[in-house]
């Protein structure tokens, strides 16, 4: 049996500031086969970015790695130099981010973008063969003239057909495992939806293994195989999609799952979840969610409850639950 494209095991990053440690990502774990997808769902701040990052050894400065692997392909890549790490990096694994404009450079147009780094992830050189493969990778993102775009400067199209191009760029080198990380948030409902379907329309053909991060559990319902719940930093649930969103273990998910705004359902006005994260430099004892949770227990406030197996391949971490 061949390995899993990605697996991340036990993964703890802290942020050193002025201010103090932020403690935002604590004991991660999860893995994501070829063609398949995992979502990462939580509120704002709650990690979902960082660990995003770090499968893409992008890290900023001030963060620290404390604990973990990062297995790409098999190879460790918190181990990697630099130089091993570049090689991995746009080649085995891509990013793309909510704004498609991060992407790219406004001087240059997409078609030089593409290029540069076709020519170098893939090292070819061939000005011919370059411009092919370029055309290409827009034509399989979906862009219906991509001899257009190539020559667009990023200014010049909408963010959906920009996005797209990010998406061409990211996928340009044939990665294994891609990143999305918010990647529709910044557009509007409908380009939203074609953006997603290209998604999964790519996930299928190339057999990626897509890590999709989103705060909205509607989003992920539409595009995951497996949601993992994550609350400051640490996993609250994992499982199947359907598992999750039907069978909600976690008192956080069912909050998250009451949020989604239902078109069916006439409701005044947004629901959210009332309090707000706890500040990441200094964590309450116990489950990280208890101060916000109306099933709390004692035990909740004294001790984090581990994440178990309440199911085959359904996790929760949550003292009412017994191993
Ligand atoms: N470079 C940094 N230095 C210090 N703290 C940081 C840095 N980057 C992120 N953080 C903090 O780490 C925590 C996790 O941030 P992260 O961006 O991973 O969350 P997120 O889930 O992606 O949030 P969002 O939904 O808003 O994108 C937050 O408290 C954030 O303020
Ligand atoms: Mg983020």
């Amino acid at each position: 049996m061949s390995a899993k494209p990605l697996v991340v095991e036990n993964l703890t990053i802290h942020y050193y500031t002025l201010e103090g440690i932020v403690k935002a990502v604590r004991g991660v774990s999860f893995s994501v086969d070829k063609g398949e997808s995992v979502c990462l769902v939580g509120e704002s701040g709650s990690g979902k970015s960082t660990i995003g990052l770090a499968i893409v050894g992008a890290l900023p400065a001030n963060a620290r790695v404390l604990s973990g692997k990062i297995l790409v392909n098999n190879v460790n890549i918190l181990e990697l130099s630099s130089r091993e790490l570049e090689k991995i990096r746009g080649r085995s694994v891509s990013i793309i981010f909510q704004d498609p404009a991060a992407s790219f450079n406004p001087l240059f147009t997409v078609g030089q973008m593409l290029s540069d780094v076709i020519r170098y992830k893939l090292g070819i050189h061939d000005k011919e063969e370059l411009k092919k493969k370029a055309i290409e990778a827009l034509k399989n993102a979906g862009l219906p003239d991509p001899e257009r775009v190539y020559n667009s400067y990023p200014h010049e199209l909408s963010g959906g057909m920009l996005q797209r191009a990010a998406i061409a760029v990211a996928l340009s080198t044939r990665p294994d495992i891609l990143i999305a990380d918010e990647p529709t948030t910044m557009l509007d409902v409908t380009l939203q939806a074609q953006i997603l379907e290209l998604l999964q329309e790519l996930r299928r053909k190339l057999g990626l293994a897509l890590v999709f991060i989103t705060h909205n559990l509607g989003v992920a319902a539409g595009v995951c195989d497996k949601i993992l719940v994550i609350y400051a930093g640490a996993m609250m649930e994992f499982g199947p999609v359907d598992e999750v969103l039907v069978n909600p273990l976690h008192p956080y998910t069912r909050k998250l799952i009451e949020c989604v705004p239902r078109s069916s359902v006439r409701v005044g006005r947004l629901k959210y979840i009332p309090g707000s994260l706890p500040d990441l430099r200094k964590l309450p004892p116990g489950c990280v969610f208890a101060p916000r949770c109306e099933e709390a227990m004692d035990v909740c406030r004294e001790e984090e409850p581990p994440l178990i197996e309440v199911k085959p391949g359904h996790f929760v971490a949550c003292h009412k639950y017994k191993r």
